[in-house]
């Protein structure tokens, strides 16, 4: 296991376990931890015995967004040589499937950060908000796109510009998140996912979260042809012959990740 200051890495079988570290600040997330989410991300993807990965954070907080005090006294030309927040993009160029685990405050970069997965899943006590208009600002790291796509504009647009919550049966509701499951017992559910997630071709896998990205990337036309290649191309691995063999000879697929 890796050292981290900020996050725990744990290997659990093939699903990677990730969980925020900064209790003292409700896992705010600062350039620090950035920097180790980069690395984890990376060194999850380069790894061919894991198969997904989970970001967790507390009971309290998955995180209460970006670290205010770090931003605070910053001016424009900082932020913008630093191109603050655009380290995120690595984080979102992860190949392989990840989900974003989410119980207590999701606000702000910690809502942004849950909507970069390929989806969440929500405990019961789960709330999100873009509350950065209460500072004098915007979402920064993809919340008003992301927002935006899942939830519709109307919604997006009351939820920036009032900075109000939602809980996690109104996230449902609204398609922001995957599924709600109780508080207790919450991270060995979403670790039956997980794991049910690693179990498969893991080439199919990839495709899949590939050409379901592309159709927030593309117009529909584009995004069928894509899927499409990505379809055909499959048929040249040897996991598509095992995975059809082993559905007519009835018996699991024993998948070589090529
Ligand atoms: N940044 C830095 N520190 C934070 C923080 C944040 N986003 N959120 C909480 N903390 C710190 C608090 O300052 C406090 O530290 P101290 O004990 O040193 O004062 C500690 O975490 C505990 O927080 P609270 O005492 O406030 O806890 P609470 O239970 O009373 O309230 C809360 C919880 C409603 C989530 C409240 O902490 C809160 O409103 N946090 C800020 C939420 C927010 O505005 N997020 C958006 C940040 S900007 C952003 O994310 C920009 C972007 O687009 C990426």
């Amino acid at each position: 296991m890796t050292d981290y200051n900020s996050v725990l890495v744990e290997k659990r079988g093939a699903v990677t376990l990730v969980t925020l570290n900064r209790p003292q600040a409700l896992n705010a997330l600062n350039s620090e931890v950035l920097r180790e989410l980069i690395e984890v991300f990376a060194a999850y993807d380069a790894d061919d015995s894991q198969h997904c990965l989970v970001l967790t954070g507390s009971e309290k907080a998955f995180a209460a967004g970006a670290d205010i005090k770090e931003m605070q006294s910053q001016g424009f030309a900082e932020m913008y040589s630093a191109n603050f927040f655009g380290g995120w993009e690595q984080v979102t160029s992860t190949r392989k499937p990840w989900i974003a685990a989410v119980a207590g405050y999701a606000l702000g970069g910690g809502s942004e950060v849950a909507m970069m997965a390929d989806f969440i899943i929500a405990a019961d006590t789960a709330k999100f908000g873009q509350p950065e208009i209460k500072l004098g600002v915007t979402p920064g790291m993809g919340g008003s796109q992301r927002l935006a796509l899942a939830v519709g504009k109307a919604k997006a647009m009351e939820m920036c510009l009032t900075g109000r919550m939602m809980d996690a049966a109104e996230a449902e509701r609204s398609g922001l998140v995957a599924k709600v499951v109780p508080a207790e017992g919450f991270l060995d559910e979403v670790m039956k996912t997980a794991e049910a997630i690693a179990g498969m071709a893991p080439l199919a896998a990839i495709a899949n979260k590939e050409m379901i990205n592309a159709a927030f990337e593309m117009p529909l036309n584009q995004g069928i042809r894509f899927e499409r290649r990505l379809f055909h191309g499959l048929f040249g691995t040897e996991d598509q012959k095992e995975g059809m063999t082993a559905f007519v000879e009835k018996r699991p697929g024993n998948w070589k990740g090529r």
